[in-house]
């Protein structure tokens, strides 16, 4: 078993694809196992309870100073016993001391098809505004490795989705999480989770 710590911020969308495949036996060797929020609001911590997993809220109201954030979240991490990292819809900052204690293991969602539409100011909405601002008939999602670079880690999985005629950023929005996003995300955990296996 690769025990999985998911950390989240909003609606909890990715991670309900996560446990459902999870129920499913479609994780392979991962097991979620702890969810982490920075907003003590977030839903996704109510879908994590729902399920009986263990819950932690570690926000910037609570740690203000990002080196001390980091070295908090990661002591949260390490005393969990969390293997690998799923970042799904984490609005947060992953520092050097949790890229440290898992180099290679943390996994992330973009909902757009990297190196398109990413990097610093790209997330949630933002991303899709851009993507019919620029007339694109095609986006998508990418789960990639997270490195000290935002969205420059090694690519997992893409997934493309078509940009229709009348799209709003939230119609777009909602087809890349339901035909990308919670797609890709379950089967790239289930991949990080058999390499670990067979490398240990
Ligand atoms: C969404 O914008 C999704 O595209 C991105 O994070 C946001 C919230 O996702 N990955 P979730 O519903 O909290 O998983």
């Amino acid at each position: 078993m690769v025990k999985a710590a998911v950390l989240v911020s909003g609606g909890g969308t990715n991670l309900q694809a996560l446990l459902d495949a999870q129920e499913r036996g479609e994780l392979g060797p991962a097991h979620i196992t702890y969810v982490v929020s920075n907003r003590k609001a977030a839903y996704a911590l109510e879908r994590a309870r729902a399920h009986g997993i263990e819950t932690a809220v570690l926000s910037k109201v609570m740690q203000p100073d990002l080196a001390a954030y980091d070295a908090q979240l990661c002591a949260l991490l390490q005393e969990h016993g969390a293997q690998m990292v799923v970042l799904a819809g984490f609005l947060g900052i992953v520092g050097e001391r949790v890229l440290a204690a898992y180099p290679g293991r943390i996994l992330n969602i973009h909902p757009a098809l990297i190196p398109s539409f990413c990097g610093k100011g790209f997330y949630g909405l933002h991303v899709h505004e851009a993507v019919l601002a620029r007339g694109c008939k095609v986006t998508g999602a990418t789960a990639h490795l997270v490195t000290a670079g935002v969205d420059e880690g090694p690519i997992l999985l893409q997934k493309a989705v078509d940009v229709l005629d009348g799209d709003t950023p939230e119609i777009l929005q909602r087809r890349v999480m339901e035909q990308a996003e919670w797609q890709i995300l379950p089967r790239a955990v289930k991949m990080l989770a058999e390499e670990m296996e067979q490398t240990k």
